[in-house]
């Protein structure tokens, strides 16, 4: 499922994030990919382990805790810390996939990266080109959000950033692992909550709304994985 999620970061909140990374060191985007990706991948990123990049991207943690949406629709358990590249001048990231297992920087251990998302930091009326396209079963889609609006994507996803041909795109971008590993029954379970909290909304709290309740959290119980 690909989901847009609105209004992650206000527009003050992006100004200030905006403003630090102008200010920060970027290095050549090709230190944090295998082999494919170094091949077709043409941009620059903050350092994984630059603590600018560091604190930024607690923050946005901290505002995805705070979005109903992302939650309903993630269900995260880990994330990967954000990380945030940048395009300019005809860079481009041609086709690729992510890799299915990263290790957190710092411990060590390994996450399984179900979920990949971009967190836009740029108007898209700033630059040309740009856009993230990815692959699904039902076709190829073009994402090009306004800033601080995030795109949610399953990581097992074929995709690419076309080449950027007027201003820079800048973004976060990170993978999370959800509590329910499989697509399919996280979707259900999101499309699930959304029609609970409609009934609620249109009928207030009722026997019905409460059994619905009770069924999304035994659902969710017998498929997470925590
Ligand atoms: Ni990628």
């Amino acid at each position: 499922m690909m989901l847009h999620v609105p209004g992650v970061l206000s527009a003050p909140q992006v100004r200030e994030l905006r403003h630090a990374l102008d200010a920060a060191d970027w290095v050549d985007g090709r230190e944090t990919v295998g082999q494919q990706g170094a091949q077709v991948k043409q941009n620059r990123q903050l350092p994984e382990h630059s603590p600018v990049g560091r604190e930024l991207g607690k923050g946005i943690v901290a505002a995805l805790a705070k979005h109903p949406l992302f939650f309903s629709a993630a269900l995260p358990r880990r994330f990967v810390p954000p990380l945030f590249n940048r395009y300019e001048g005809g860079e481009h990231y041609g086709l690729h996939v992510d890799g299915a297992v990263r290790a957190l920087p710092g411990s060590g251990e390994l996450l399984r990266t179900d979920l990949s998302c971009t967190l836009f930091l740029c108007d898209p009326d700033d630059y040309d080109g740009g856009e993230l396209e990815v692959v699904d079963t039902y076709g190829t889609h073009e994402v090009k959000l306004p800033a601080g609006d995030l795109i949610l994507y399953p990581a097992s996803s074929l995709h690419r950033v076309q080449a950027v041909t007027r201003g820079a795109r800048v973004a976060a971008f990170f993978w999370l692992q959800s509590m329910v590993r499989d697509d399919t029954r996280r979707r259900m379970l999101f499309e699930l909550d959304q029609t609970i909290i409609k009934l609620r909304a249109r009928l207030g709290e009722s026997e019905e709304t409460v059994a619905l309740t009770s069924q999304y959290h035994n659902l969710l119980r017998m498929w997470s994985d925590v």
